[in-house]
């Protein structure tokens, strides 16, 4: 029999998944592991749900996906009337898509379709941000500052421009939040005249930025102010909330605790769909969409597994039982203590550097010197070997590095589900404590 020599599974010498249940994850082995970062933050549920799990069977007994041009479906109409209410007015639009890379494609290629539309057509340029990450697709990979993942394609990617991350912990300037806004929406701005406004199209950020980052959510007041930008230039503001959306920080929208600000286009992903089947999805107000709407009919993107039955009727469930069960609130509430959960176990050692975040969706940046803020040596390897340290305590945690210019930097993300409990918390901190300890004893830093 012939096989595989390599897959892009991250490799052969991973431990087989078996099953899951709640907070809990198995391997074949019958090894127990808690899921503190719901894998790369999509895990809103939790595993093996069984409404969801029902729900799924179900829909599968009756078929499995209707295809766009032929068919719509209960499942999807009844998520868009959750999506509805969760967002409220400024999203009355939607594309479906079954990726967060995906999701991105689309969002650009409606922001370029509505400039196209209105007779723009110099505005085929994109601004977004220095360490961000929007997909692995070379559209989405082009978007994103993210060195590790584009430098074997950057020269054949989309030009793009990139203006600097807003970061409290490592802000591009001196002084205080306003300073560092300021600053930002000025940078942003001046890149706009210096390009043209004429020939940009849109600007794309992270509200709260995820695995390029490590949790970084944007200092007090810098929403508003790039809105203001976009607004005062006729540019398209792309919110990505792929990973800090669909509830994740306590609030569906992410951008809701950043002065209610609406983006022109938002998309939406992981927590969307709970994990369970693949599903994203771009959701855009009337201002976008008249126009492609007058002029094409409709956005020029989709595929054939747009808008999944099965992944609707997944989704569909997932966002019946966020709802139902109030789990917004229950993240909103139970961030803080998450917080200082951590803040106890960890926050003693002169490694941490920074503990921050927003509901379920925490960042632990870990640092050489606390004082200076200067990070780990990266051929250290220290995110690697608290990756192996963790798994081998039974604890699942989504582990970064490069997060300060793409090679250095090491943050751990915990990001339980929404269902996940102060005990559970009280696990997933102990476990990362123990870790953590003999991991900075494995490099020589304890
Ligand atoms: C903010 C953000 N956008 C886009 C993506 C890409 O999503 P996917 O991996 O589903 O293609 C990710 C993935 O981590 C993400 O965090």
């Amino acid at each position: 029999m012939t096989k595989a020599k390599t897959t892009n599974i991250g490799s052969n010498a991973l431990p087989k998944v078996s099953h899951g249940q709640g907070c809990y994850v198995f391997d074949s082995t019958g090894k127990r592991y808690i899921d503190g970062s719901g894998g790369p933050a999509v895990f809103s549920l939790g595993h093996s749900h069984p409404e969801v799990n029902a729900a799924i069977k179900q829909q599968l007994d009756q078929i499995a996906h209707g295809y766009r041009y032929t068919f719509t479906s209960d499942p999807l109409i009844r998520l868009n009337e959750h999506i509805h209410a969760q967002t409220g007015p400024g999203f009355e639009h939607i594309a479906y898509v079954s990726s967060g890379s995906e999701a991105t494609e689309a969002a650009l290629k409606i922001a370029l379709q509505y400039h196209f539309a209105r007779g723009d057509r110099s505005r085929t340029r994109i601004i977004a941000r220095e360490r961000s990450y929007h997909g692995n697709t070379l559209g989405a990979l082009s978007v994103s500052g993210f060195a590790q993942r584009r430098k074997q394609f950057e020269d054949s990617l989309i030009p793009c421009t990139f203006v600097s991350a807003a970061n409290v912990y490592r802000p591009a300037v001196e002084g205080d939040e306003t300073a560092l806004t300021d600053f930002l929406a000025d940078e942003l701005e001046q890149n706009i005249l210096r390009q043209g406004a004429e020939n940009i199209a849109a600007f794309i950020f992270e509200p709260v930025v995820g695995a390029a980052g490590g949790v970084i959510p944007a200092p007090a007041g810098y929403a508003r102010k790039i809105r203001d930008v976009c607004d005062r230039y006729g540019v398209i503001l792309i919110a990505d909330e792929v990973m800090c959306g669909s509830g994740r920080t306590g609030s569906w929208r992410a951008l809701l605790q950043d002065d209610d600000v609406l983006p022109d286009i938002m998309t939406v992903a992981k927590g969307l769909g709970g994990g369970y089947v693949p599903l994203g999805a771009v959701l855009y107000s009337d201002k976008v969409a008249e126009p492609i709407l007058a002029t094409d009919g409709a956005p020029n993107t989709g595929h054939t597994f747009t808008g999944h039955t099965l992944a609707c009727a997944a989704a569909e469930k997932v966002q019946e039982i966020v709802r139902r069960d109030q789990l917004l609130e229950r993240v909103r509430k139970q961030g803080s203590i998450l917080m200082s959960t951590l803040q106890e176990a960890v926050g003693d050692l002169d490694a941490v550097g920074d503990i921050r975040g927003r509901g379920h969706f925490v960042g632990v940046e870990l640092v050489a010197n606390r004082d200076t803020r200067k990070p780990f040596d990266p051929d250290l390897h220290l995110t690697d070997i608290l990756r192996a340290r963790t798994l081998d305590a039974g604890l699942i945690l989504y582990l970064v590095n490069g997060t300060i210019d793409g090679i250095s930097g090491d943050v751990a993300i915990v990001a339980p589900p929404y269902i996940a409990s102060p005990a559970e918390f009280d696990e997933i901190a102990d476990k990362f404590s123990t870790s953590l300890r003999h991991a900075l004893t494995d490099i020589g830093a304890a």
